[in-house]
């Protein structure tokens, strides 16, 4: 979807920087890519990132946790079950909703298996976004389709019914440039009757 997404905003004339986990797709043309391997450089390469944009659309699936410790050696193979400790990794779009004065526009995923609008909207609560999209995980996942709810803080809730992904992600995109300049232009508005 993150794919999807930085294709249809570069086709809309936006500059992208596309930061990315391991995968097997091809880098749209003329996106800025920053690739990371763990979540911890992932967590610092948007954190680097986040202030030079007008918009955050966090959409990876970052693991919850990781090895508590990693094995300098090879861990042989000995009898029975092993069991690794696993620590929490940092929550990215949590600690960008936690910044105060931040300028950019911050959007969240959210993919739910039940309660889908319910999980969401706590979601977009607790991380602090302006905006979650949320899907049901089980219609999303390794599919080349997806119906998504698009959750704004007013309680507002916009849908877009099942459709290939790079349909989805032109639609996400002018919703999301549309609200950000909404936003931006309120903002110059009570600047310039403070003024
Ligand atoms: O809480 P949950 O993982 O379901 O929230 C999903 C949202 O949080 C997505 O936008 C995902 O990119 C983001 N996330 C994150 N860092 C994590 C885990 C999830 O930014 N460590």
């Amino acid at each position: 979807m993150g794919y999807a997404i930085a294709e249809a905003a570069l086709e809309a004339e936006h500059e992208v920087t596309l930061i990315s986990g391991p995968v097997n797709l091809e880098t749209p043309r003329g996106a800025k890519l920053f690739c990371v391997s763990t979540s911890d450089e992932m967590f610092n390469a948007v954190h680097q990132h986040a202030d030079n944009c007008d918009v955050c659309i966090l959409c990876a699936a970052v693991a919850d946790y990781k090895p508590a410790k990693i094995s300098q050696v090879k861990i042989k193979k000995r009898v029975g079950n092993v069991s690794l400790e696993l620590t929490p990794t940092r929550d990215i779009l949590d600690s960008l909703g936690r910044r105060q004065n931040r300028k950019f526009l911050l959007v969240g995923f959210a993919a739910e298996t039940n309660d889908v609008e319910e999980n969401a909207a706590q979601k977009l609560r607790a991380k602090n976004c302006d905006i979650i999209v949320a899907n049901d995980a089980r219609v999303g996942m390794e599919s080349d389709e997806n119906e998504v709810g698009i959750l704004f803080r007013d309680g507002a809730i916009r849908k877009i019914s099942r459709a290939p992904k790079k349909i989805l992600a032109r639609e996400l995109v002018k919703i999301f440039s549309k609200f950000a300049t909404k936003r931006f232009d309120k903002k110059n508005e009570a600047i310039t009757e403070r003024n």
